[in-house]
């Protein structure tokens, strides 16, 4: 279960209205690298992790994502919240703006709107941490993108703050596939079964020896 405390994570307090940036910024709540895909595949992945480290730290990053996609949308909001028809009227944001009015709507700044192919939930460990890891780069470098589209300090504050975290996750996720990888060298107390990549510990039905070049197998 998730318990909400109505805050944000980080501040987000914009005044002034821009209406480009506000629709570039959506992508970050429902586009390809966006924090709503970060969300639901962390949430989603968590399931067949094989410790429970690996499960709480996808728990925890997926719920901090989704922190961040109300962070994400709070911009867009206060981006766009003051602006009056003849503003829009012509703007980047017009398209956007007759079908959802100033409603928030997940989608990309391209105007695609969010898909669950944007990521993937397999119940291979070392294909989930490594999306992971790609994801945390690509989320990183779109912030660095919409930093370069604003000079107003209240935006580039949280974006900033945000990009951070991505760098945070990308660490995170690179521990966890260290220690995977600890875990398949340490004969002596894991076994992956290429069948299905789960994790079993020794028991008096597993041969060892067997068991050691299947290791190996799965370190190519
Ligand atoms: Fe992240």
């Amino acid at each position: 279960m998730w318990i909400y405390t109505k805050r944000f994570q980080h501040p987000v307090d914009v005044k002034k209205t821009d209406l480009a940036l506000a629709k570039n910024i959506l992508t970050q709540f429902g586009g390809p690298d966006g924090e709503l895909a970060a969300s639901m595949r962390y949430l989603s992945q968590r399931y067949t992790m094989p410790t429970g480290k690996t499960k709480a730290l996808l728990t925890d990053i997926g719920t901090e994502e989704l922190a961040h996609m109300e962070m994400v949308s709070a911009l867009v909001y206060q981006l766009t919240v003051d602006a009056d028809p003849e503003e829009i009227e012509g703007s980047a944001f017009a398209p956007y703006y007759a079908i959802h009015g100033k409603g928030i709507y997940p989608a990309a700044s391209t105007g695609e709107p969010f898909t669950a192919a944007y990521f993937q939930s397999t119940n291979d460990l070392k294909a989930n941490l490594h999306e992971d890891m790609a994801a945390e780069q690509k989320a990183r470098a779109a912030y660095e993108n919409l930093m370069n589209l604003t000079d107003d300090p209240a935006v580039l504050d949280v974006l900033g703050w945000l990009r951070e975290r991505e760098v945070v996750h990308f660490q995170r996720f690179g521990e966890a596939l260290t220690d995977l990888y600890d875990q398949l060298d340490n004969k002596r107390s894991f076994h992956i079964d290429n069948r299905d990549n789960e994790i079993i510990r020794p028991n008096k039905d597993i041969n060892l020896t067997t068991n050691c070049a299947d290791f190996n197998n799965m370190l190519d």
